[in-house]
């Protein structure tokens, strides 16, 4: 399905930052003087406290209180993105990222037979601007939609960005519930389209979803493992005994529940990250997939099962030192799509494909043509083709990021005959390519 959209551009007049400059993927190790660092010494103190009590912990427990700490976690506190944050993501760089997922989104309910309901479902949804784009492509094909009713349901952490996302959404603050409810905030947009938000995805009531993931993966805690001559180990974060107030990895003297279960057997690297967090994430997800119908697009810098260390942090569009200042930085690593495979279970899996591949798969092209025609001016017009440029080109976000798909299983297998009957009699419609994914790697 292609689209072409005659509406003006979010970023058509203005866009502060040099995108080129400030996307969110490895560069050369910043060497920061510790004298740079403004260090959040609550964080520091909590975290020095929790391993006086207790002991070593590890890099999954690390990550999980320095960035999801309700009173003092990074995305708890922060608005890190844009041009006076830490990093810059896709959806902030140009509208027609947003916009091609909101027709991917519609080529899936499509494919599924138009059904009456569409729970429009985004995983850390940053300002928002995912899901306004997504919202602003619905509204466009209003006809195609018919009477189905559409509501959004947003999975975010951060009391911060929340309130964020309900500016951009419904133009406020949106109503705060109280108290222990699942849904904490609620609201809806100027269309009428209902939106609420939820801390877990399992959270989210039942019914046919299309479930959006983008930069969400890569932000879940990891474990992290070594091969040693003893089998393997799980580093650990401990206090630097000879530095005062500093953090140092020491690696676990015998094996952990961790690394007895979740380092695959035969695994052949040397180092291993698991994100066990973002594996139970996918099982809820396929569960939900395979029980009420609807399909998931998980789009993040990984591989497929090949890295090893890549546990990193971000400060001010610059790599910064995982162990320094933990709460003044963005943690990060790299999403194993394959160790993502291993736990959808009763779906099935496309991709990874590139983000090059998937955008111009989905229009990106003919989106930019229209919206070169509708610019106004030459600066309008130079800053889309950097916009496209930045997500698009090999050397930018274009193969470093990838998209992977979660679909239920009818959608991908070929209807068999049964048995005792011609095979004219169980002719049905074979089932649709996949709208992104042009090279079908159905595993
Ligand atoms: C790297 S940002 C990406 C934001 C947005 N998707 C984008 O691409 O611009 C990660 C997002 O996930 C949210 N987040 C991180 N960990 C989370 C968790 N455990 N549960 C829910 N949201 C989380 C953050 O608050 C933030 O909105």
């Amino acid at each position: 399905m292609r689209l072409f959209l005659g509406f003006k551009t979010r970023y058509l007049v203005t866009k502060a930052f040099s995108p080129s400059a400030a996307v969110r993927w490895p560069r050369p190790l910043c060497t920061c003087s510790p004298a740079e660092e403004k260090p959040r010494p609550s964080m520091l103190k909590h975290l020095t406290s929790k391993i006086k009590a207790t002991g070593p912990i590890s890099v999954a427990e690390y990550m999980r209180e320095v960035l999801t700490n309700p009173v003092t976690g990074y995305y708890v506190r922060n608005n890190m993105l844009g041009a006076e944050g830490d990093f810059i993501t896709s959806p902030e760089i140009s509208q027609m990222f947003g916009e091609l997922v909101g027709v991917w989104i519609i080529s899936e309910w499509m494919a599924a037979g138009r059904p009456q309901q569409l729970q429009i479902v985004e995983l850390g949804p940053g300002k928002g601007s995912l899901t306004q784009d997504v919202l602003r492509v619905i509204g466009q094909l209003r006809q195609v939609m018919g009477a189905a009713s559409v509501s959004v349901h947003l999975v975010e952490v951060s009391p911060v960005l929340s309130a964020l996302q309900a500016q951009a959404l419904t133009g406020g603050e949106g109503q705060v519930m109280e108290g222990e409810e699942s849904v904490y905030r609620c609201g809806s947009t100027a269309d009428g389209v209902p939106v609420r938000w939820y801390r877990r995805v399992q959270d989210v009531p039942s019914g046919f979803s299309v479930i959006v993931a983008q930069e969400f993966f890569d932000a879940l805690p990891i474990h992290k493992f070594q091969k040693t001559p003893r089998g393997w180990r799980e580093i650990l974060v401990d206090i630097d005994p000879e530095r005062d107030g500093r953090l140092r990895f020491v690696l676990s003297p015998n094996a952990t529940l961790a690394s007895t279960t979740l380092v695959q057997r035969g695994e052949r690297r040397e180092h291993v990250e698991v994100c066990a967090e973002g594996g139970v994430v996918l099982q809820h997800i396929s569960r939900r997939i395979s029980e009420s119908g609807g399909a998931a697009l998980i789009a993040d810098y990984g591989h497929d099962g090949t890295r090893t260390d890549t546990f990193r942090g971000f400060k001010g569009h610059q790599l910064h030192d995982v162990l320094t200042a933990p709460g003044s930085a963005d943690l990060t690593a790299d999403v194993d799509f394959s160790y993502l495979r291993r736990c959808a279970g009763g779906v099935a899996c496309v991709g990874p494909v590139s983000q090059s591949s998937f955008l111009r798969n989905m229009g990106i092209e003919a989106r930019l043509q229209v919206l070169l025609r509708s610019s106004s001016d030459d600066a309008s017009r130079a800053q889309l083709l950097r916009s496209y440029h930045t997500l698009t080109d090999p050397q930018q976000m274009g193969e470093r990021f990838q998209f992977f798909g979660i679909l239920p299983l009818s959608r991908v297998q070929e209807p068999r005959p049964q048995s005792g009957m011609t095979l004219e009699k169980n002719l049905r419609p074979a089932p649709l390519p996949v709208a992104g994914f042009s090279e079908l790697t159905y595993k």
